[in-house]
């Protein structure tokens, strides 16, 4: 099925298709599942906070009749006496048959990918992507919409820093009539490449600074948290917190269908009175995850692709990616690798774009 799960992109919408069909299977028949990983081990390593991802992981593999390892605070592991990412992934992978991994490195889970022995699945690198978000969302609008496609979605918040916006935008990208209403401040735009990928696919964009206006034509509304650990001062978070906010005043404005997503956790950009609307599915969006992360792994250990060496195409135009935040600038052992598109060089481990 999947060697690892870095990048959604590396899914074929034949693939995304069979894991939101087991997905919905197992929800409907848990118990058909129950033993289907007994004997399996997967390492949950989570270098940055995470209560939904790790949790969702841990209970999916039990619910599998897998058994989990792990670390939720990587300074109580050798991580604090220095060992590298290298070294770390190697170890485990002698461990476990499986390994989810989130850290604030951009770049770091296709790193990991380089030296595991066994799957690797990125549970959230940076501010770059997190693929199994973009599965527990799309789990959730198939079943509470029905489809997937010709959806007028909006997400508004930290456009920027919003790893699960950039992936979930790059899936429905995907999906034939999607159209994407970017709601944020000026500062908080989606970032250029996925701007590219918006173009590339032809779905229609338009970015908006103001919430309300968006709201009457919306079928989705994504909204974020502003990822005030992705900030360089307090003072720069301060400057973007509390601007948009979802209240029942703003939601009147929204259709009856519409549907209220949110990755959570939330801070204060939905007001808690809108959590007794209908419209609002976070909640059971977040238990749509943990049946989307059981086909995942159902699918990743029972299904196995050929194991290919995962290679990295080297262009020596540049020696650095100009990322600070990317693996490469942290981990100096790591092979630099370039894609080439006309006058721009794009980082293989974090997406960043340079011009050459
Ligand atoms: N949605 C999400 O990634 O939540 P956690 O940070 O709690 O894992």
């Amino acid at each position: 099925m999947l060697n690892n799960l870095i990048d959604l992109e590396e899914v074929s919408t034949d693939k995304l298709g069979a894991i939101i069909e087991l997905a919905c299977k197992i929800k409907a028949n848990p118990e058909d599942y129950k033993e289907c990983c007994r004997g399996k081990i997967l390492a949950t390593l989570f270098y940055e906070p995470s209560t939904r991802t790790q949790m969702s992981f841990q209970t999916a593999m039990m619910r599998l009749g897998g058994n989990t390892i792990g670390f939720d605070n990587p300074m109580n592991s050798s991580v604090a006496k220095g060992e590298n990412l290298k070294d770390t992934i190697k170890i485990i992978s002698g461990y476990a048959d499986i390994i989810a991994m989130r850290h604030p490195a951009e770049g770091a889970a296709k790193a990991a990918s380089l030296f595991s022995d066994v799957p690797i699945i990125n549970a959230g690198d940076g501010g770059h992507l997190h693929p199994t978000q973009t599965l527990t969302d799309v789990v959730t609008l198939y079943n509470e919409i029905g489809r997937l496609d010709h959806l007028k979605i909006g997400l508004c918040g930290d456009l920027k820093n919003g790893r699960t916006v950039h992936s979930l935008i790059k899936t429905m990208s995907h999906f034939e009539g999607n159209e994407f209403i970017l709601v944020s401040t000026r500062d908080l735009k989606v970032p250029g490449y996925i701007k590219s990928i918006l173009k590339a696919s032809g779905c229609r964009y338009t970015e908006h600074d103001n919430l309300s206006d968006a709201m009457p034509t919306l079928d989705v509304l994504y909204m974020t948290r502003i990822q005030r650990e992705r900030f360089s001062s307090e003072e720069e978070y301060l400057k973007q917190s509390g601007v948009y906010v979802l209240d029942t005043k703003k939601l009147s404005l929204g259709k009856q269908s519409l549907k209220i997503l949110h990755p959570l956790p939330r801070v204060d950009e939905i007001s808690s009175d809108v959590d007794n609307d209908p419209r609002a599915v976070y909640f059971k969006q977040a238990v749509y995850g943990m049946y989307a992360r059981m086909a995942l792994i159902y699918l990743m250990l029972n299904a196995p692709a050929e194991k290919k060496q995962v290679k990295l195409p080297a262009d020596n135009r540049v020696n650095r990616c100009d990322n600070p935040n990317c693996i490469t600038n942290r981990e100096s052992y790591l092979p630099r690798a370039f894609k080439n598109s006309g006058d721009m060089l794009t980082c293989m481990y974090c997406d960043n774009r340079m011009l050459i």
